[in-house]
């Protein structure tokens, strides 16, 4: 479903060359929950990026579904993104003067979709993500783990393909990540593959798979067996 075929991004700072991504190769099945692993600085942020439209890479080529990522116009760059890919971040990314259910309808009144027509499916959303309660919420009325389940319903509105996720439990306690985790792993089972970067083991064990970058170069690519319920 995602072929990533010698990809590597190289950043230019002034006469400086930053060589983030080296030669990386290799494919995602549908339906694959990954975790991405390594050291800070390995990569790993920018290979999600180039993964979900964010960015090009420099050399190299990466498919989603058969569509190339590379070497087209930003604006068809930007089609593709909102389409096929649904983001989570660390620091969960809402805005503060909308409401739960607004926050959750945004990426189709960006599309231009009525508010009146989107509703229903975001209120469902934030249902599904155990927030039914929460819905004419603030993020500042919200916990960590709450602001972080609305960012999921957002992600999950455009009914993506793909979800990836930037250290979604970095920011929460061990609790609440492990809750955050196991919806993840839920949503997996019926719904979009997920690609998650995250420097916790315990909480790569979640996928079904674990690769490990270093120096922007691919070191491990692990199966994993019977990972956590
Ligand atoms: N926009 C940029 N311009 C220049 N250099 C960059 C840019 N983005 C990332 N880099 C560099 O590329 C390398 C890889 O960065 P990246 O953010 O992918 O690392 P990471 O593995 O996600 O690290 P962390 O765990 O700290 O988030 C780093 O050396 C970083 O300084
Ligand atoms: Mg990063």
């Amino acid at each position: 479903m995602i072929e990533i075929l010698n990809a590597s991004k190289t950043y230019h700072q002034g006469e400086q060359e930053v060589c983030a991504l080296r030669d990386v190769s290799f494919t995602i099945e549908k339906g694959e929950f990954l975790s991405i692993m390594g050291p800070s600085g390995s990569g790993k942020s920018t290979l999600l990026n180039l993964i979900g439209g964010l960015d090009q890479p420099s050399r190299g080529e990466i498919f989603i579904d058969g569509s190339p990522l590379h070497g087209i116009t930003d604006d068809d760059l930007t089609l593709i993104r909102r389409r096929k890919v649904g983001f989570i971040f660390q620091f969960f990314n809402l805005l503060p003067i909308l409401t739960a259910v607004e926050n959750v309808s945004l990426p189709l009144l960006l599309d231009g979709v009525p508010f009146s027509r989107i509703r229903e499916k975001a209120v469902h959303l934030l249902e599904s993500v155990g927030l039914g309660s929460r819905i004419e919420h603030r993020p500042e009325q919200l916990s960590g783990g709450e602001m972080q389940r609305v960012a999921i319903a957002r992600a999950l509105v455009t009914d993506p393909a793909v979800l990836l996720a930037d250290e979604p439990t970095g920011n929460l306690d061990s609790h609440r990540s492990e809750e955050i985790l196991r919806l993840l792993k839920q949503l997996n089972r019926s719904g979009p593959t997920i690609i998650m970067v995250t420097h916790d083991s315990g909480a790569a064990s979640f996928g079904t798979r674990i690769i490990k970058l270093r120096d922007g170069s691919l070191s491990e690519d692990i199966a994993i067996g019977g990972s956590p319920a």
